[in-house]
Protein backbone atom coordinates (compact mmCIF):
# COMPACT_ATOMS: atom_id res chain seq x y z
CA UNK A 1 0.00 0.00 0.00
CA UNK A 2 1.36 3.60 -1.09
CA UNK A 3 1.46 5.75 1.82
CA UNK A 4 1.79 9.84 1.30
CA UNK A 5 2.48 11.79 4.33
CA UNK A 6 1.97 15.90 5.08
CA UNK A 7 4.18 17.19 7.56
CA UNK A 8 5.54 20.45 8.80
CA UNK A 9 7.78 19.73 11.27
CA UNK A 10 10.30 17.02 12.35
CA UNK A 11 9.31 14.52 10.68
CA UNK A 12 9.51 11.67 13.34
CA UNK A 13 6.16 10.24 12.61
CA UNK A 14 6.81 9.65 9.10
CA UNK A 15 10.29 8.17 9.84
CA UNK A 16 8.69 5.51 12.28
CA UNK A 17 6.58 4.62 10.09
CA UNK A 18 8.77 4.28 7.07
CA UNK A 19 11.10 2.32 9.27
CA UNK A 20 8.15 0.00 9.50
CA UNK A 21 7.69 -0.43 6.11
CA UNK A 22 11.27 -0.43 5.52
CA UNK A 23 11.98 -3.77 7.75
CA UNK A 24 9.32 -5.29 5.85
CA UNK A 25 6.76 -5.55 8.94
CA UNK A 26 4.12 -3.24 7.20
CA UNK A 27 3.60 -4.14 3.49
CA UNK A 28 3.26 -0.55 2.52
CA UNK A 29 5.92 2.50 0.71
CA UNK A 30 6.11 5.66 2.01
CA UNK A 31 6.29 7.16 -1.64
CA UNK A 32 5.87 10.69 -0.55
CA UNK A 33 5.96 14.05 1.47
CA UNK A 34 4.09 17.14 1.06
CA UNK A 35 5.67 19.81 3.60
CA UNK A 36 4.52 23.57 3.93
CA UNK A 37 7.20 24.64 5.78
CA UNK A 38 10.46 25.50 3.89
CA UNK A 39 13.12 24.56 6.78
CA UNK A 40 11.46 21.74 8.33
CA UNK A 41 13.65 18.91 9.49
CA UNK A 42 11.21 16.20 7.77
CA UNK A 43 13.25 17.08 4.49
CA UNK A 44 16.56 15.62 5.41
CA UNK A 45 14.53 12.74 7.16
CA UNK A 46 12.47 11.76 3.63
CA UNK A 47 15.77 12.20 2.05
CA UNK A 48 17.50 9.56 4.21
CA UNK A 49 14.43 7.21 3.30
CA UNK A 50 15.00 8.25 -0.14
CA UNK A 51 10.76 9.45 0.05
CA UNK A 52 10.46 12.88 -2.24
CA UNK A 53 9.35 15.74 -0.47
CA UNK A 54 7.32 18.46 -1.90
CA UNK A 55 7.49 22.29 -0.40
CA UNK A 56 3.58 23.30 -1.23
CA UNK A 57 2.51 26.23 0.52
CA UNK A 58 -0.91 27.72 0.37
CA UNK A 59 0.38 30.99 -0.02
CA UNK A 60 2.32 29.77 -3.22
CA UNK A 61 -1.65 30.02 -4.91
CA UNK A 62 -4.01 33.06 -5.50
CA UNK A 63 -6.79 29.95 -5.44
CA UNK A 64 -7.26 27.88 -2.65
CA UNK A 65 -8.28 25.35 -5.58
CA UNK A 66 -5.07 25.17 -7.30
CA UNK A 67 -3.64 24.78 -4.06
CA UNK A 68 -5.94 21.83 -3.59
CA UNK A 69 -5.12 20.25 -7.30
CA UNK A 70 -1.44 20.59 -7.08
CA UNK A 71 -1.80 18.42 -4.03
CA UNK A 72 -4.24 16.03 -5.10
CA UNK A 73 -1.67 15.96 -8.35
CA UNK A 74 1.27 14.98 -6.16
CA UNK A 75 -0.74 12.43 -4.35
CA UNK A 76 -2.06 10.95 -7.76
CA UNK A 77 1.36 11.28 -9.38
CA UNK A 78 3.16 8.97 -6.81
CA UNK A 79 0.00 6.63 -6.72
CA UNK A 80 -0.65 6.89 -2.84
CA UNK A 81 -3.42 4.69 -1.24
CA UNK A 82 -3.81 6.24 2.07
CA UNK A 83 -3.52 9.78 3.74
CA UNK A 84 -1.22 10.37 6.60
CA UNK A 85 -1.55 13.89 8.08
CA UNK A 86 2.09 13.58 10.58
CA UNK A 87 2.28 16.89 12.47
CA UNK A 88 0.84 18.68 9.49
CA UNK A 89 0.14 22.26 10.90
CA UNK A 90 -2.42 23.60 8.39
CA UNK A 91 -6.02 22.54 6.81
CA UNK A 92 -5.75 20.45 4.40
CA UNK A 93 -8.10 21.26 1.85
CA UNK A 94 -11.27 19.20 1.68
CA UNK A 95 -11.04 18.24 -2.13
CA UNK A 96 -7.83 16.16 -0.77
CA UNK A 97 -10.40 14.25 1.82
CA UNK A 98 -12.94 14.29 -0.51
CA UNK A 99 -10.47 12.83 -3.29
CA UNK A 100 -9.81 9.62 -0.66
CA UNK A 101 -12.67 9.20 1.52
CA UNK A 102 -11.67 7.54 4.72
CA UNK A 103 -8.13 7.41 4.01
CA UNK A 104 -7.03 10.47 5.26
CA UNK A 105 -5.73 10.13 8.42
CA UNK A 106 -4.90 12.70 11.68
CA UNK A 107 -2.45 11.61 14.58
CA UNK A 108 -2.82 13.86 17.64
CA UNK A 109 -1.10 14.08 20.79
CA UNK A 110 -4.15 14.03 23.34
CA UNK A 111 -7.06 11.46 23.90
CA UNK A 112 -9.66 13.00 21.92
CA UNK A 113 -12.65 14.78 21.85
CA UNK A 114 -10.41 16.34 24.50
CA UNK A 115 -7.64 18.79 24.05
CA UNK A 116 -8.40 18.87 20.53
CA UNK A 117 -9.65 22.08 17.92
CA UNK A 118 -8.52 24.84 16.96
CA UNK A 119 -4.59 25.64 18.35
CA UNK A 120 -4.09 23.15 20.13
CA UNK A 121 -0.80 21.53 18.90
CA UNK A 122 1.93 20.72 19.99
CA UNK A 123 3.53 22.30 23.58
CA UNK A 124 -0.07 23.78 24.05
CA UNK A 125 -1.96 20.10 24.15
CA UNK A 126 0.03 18.77 26.71
CA UNK A 127 0.47 22.07 28.64
CA UNK A 128 -3.25 22.28 28.90
CA UNK A 129 -3.30 18.39 29.84
CA UNK A 130 -0.98 19.60 32.96
CA UNK A 131 -3.66 22.69 33.39
CA UNK A 132 -6.12 20.32 33.69
CA UNK A 133 -4.62 18.08 36.28
CA UNK A 134 -5.37 14.99 33.87
CA UNK A 135 -3.62 11.38 35.42
CA UNK A 136 -3.60 10.14 32.09
CA UNK A 137 -3.28 11.41 28.32
CA UNK A 138 -3.12 9.52 25.34
CA UNK A 139 -2.26 9.46 21.38
CA UNK A 140 -5.53 9.65 18.88
CA UNK A 141 -5.58 8.59 15.44
CA UNK A 142 -8.81 10.38 13.37
CA UNK A 143 -10.07 9.75 10.06
CA UNK A 144 -9.74 13.72 8.65
CA UNK A 145 -13.39 14.03 7.00
CA UNK A 146 -14.41 16.86 4.50
CA UNK A 147 -17.75 17.40 4.63
CA UNK A 148 -18.49 17.21 8.79
CA UNK A 149 -16.09 18.09 11.10
CA UNK A 150 -16.24 14.09 12.37
CA UNK A 151 -12.93 13.19 13.22
CA UNK A 152 -14.32 9.67 13.75
CA UNK A 153 -11.49 7.92 16.03
CA UNK A 154 -9.68 4.61 14.49
CA UNK A 155 -7.53 4.19 17.44
CA UNK A 156 -6.07 5.52 20.69
CA UNK A 157 -3.83 4.37 23.54
CA UNK A 158 -3.61 6.12 26.84
CA UNK A 159 -0.16 7.70 28.14
CA UNK A 160 0.33 7.70 32.08
CA UNK A 161 1.06 11.57 33.48
CA UNK A 162 3.62 11.69 35.86
CA UNK A 163 4.02 13.11 39.35
CA UNK A 164 6.14 16.27 37.96
CA UNK A 165 5.94 16.46 34.70
CA UNK A 166 6.19 19.19 32.64
CA UNK A 167 5.31 19.82 28.94
CA UNK A 168 8.40 18.70 27.29
CA UNK A 169 8.65 15.60 29.64
CA UNK A 170 5.16 14.27 28.73
CA UNK A 171 5.43 15.17 25.20
CA UNK A 172 8.73 13.22 24.57
CA UNK A 173 6.48 10.02 26.84
CA UNK A 174 3.36 10.55 24.33
CA UNK A 175 5.81 10.81 21.18
CA UNK A 176 7.12 7.05 21.82
CA UNK A 177 3.34 6.15 21.72
CA UNK A 178 2.98 7.89 18.05
CA UNK A 179 5.32 6.04 16.92
CA UNK A 180 4.46 3.06 18.03
CA UNK A 181 0.29 3.71 16.84
CA UNK A 182 0.13 5.30 13.24
CA UNK A 183 2.01 2.35 12.09
CA UNK A 184 -0.44 -0.30 13.69
CA UNK A 185 -3.46 1.79 12.03
CA UNK A 186 -1.52 1.45 8.73
CA UNK A 187 -1.76 -2.12 9.37
CA UNK A 188 -5.39 -2.38 10.24
CA UNK A 189 -5.68 -0.84 6.68
CA UNK A 190 -3.40 -2.98 5.01
CA UNK A 191 -5.47 -5.77 6.71
CA UNK A 192 -8.72 -4.29 5.44
CA UNK A 193 -9.30 -3.96 9.50
CA UNK A 194 -11.65 -0.54 9.01
CA UNK A 195 -14.50 -0.27 8.69
CA UNK A 196 -16.97 3.01 8.62
CA UNK A 197 -20.29 2.68 10.08
CA UNK A 198 -22.18 5.98 10.33
CA UNK A 199 -20.34 7.91 13.32
CA UNK A 200 -17.73 5.74 14.08
CA UNK A 201 -15.15 3.43 13.24
CA UNK A 202 -15.39 -0.80 13.68
CA UNK A 203 -12.13 -2.68 13.35
CA UNK A 204 -12.72 -5.84 12.40
CA UNK A 205 -11.03 -8.63 14.69
CA UNK A 206 -10.37 -11.37 11.78
CA UNK A 207 -8.28 -11.13 9.21
CA UNK A 208 -10.07 -12.45 6.33
C1 LIG B 1 3.34 15.14 16.95
O1 LIG B 1 3.17 15.31 18.33
C2 LIG B 1 2.01 14.99 16.30
O2 LIG B 1 1.08 14.28 17.05
C3 LIG B 1 1.58 16.41 16.19
O3 LIG B 1 2.76 17.09 15.84
C4 LIG B 1 3.88 16.37 16.29
C5 LIG B 1 4.71 16.09 15.08
O4 LIG B 1 5.89 15.46 15.35
N1 LIG B 1 0.43 16.56 15.34
P1 LIG B 1 6.80 14.99 14.13
O5 LIG B 1 6.94 16.13 13.15
O6 LIG B 1 6.20 13.78 13.52
O7 LIG B 1 8.12 14.69 14.77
Amino acid sequence: MNLGFFASGSGSNFEAVAKRCRSGELAAEPTVVICNVSDAGVFARAKRFGVPCFLVRRDDFTQGREFASRLLEILREHQVELVLLAGYLRKLPPAVAQAYPNRVLNIHPALLPSFGGKGMYGARVHEAVLAAGCRVTGVTVHIVDSEYDRGLIVLQRTVEVKDGDDPATLAARVLKVEHEIYGDVVKLFIENRVRVEGDRVRILSQVR
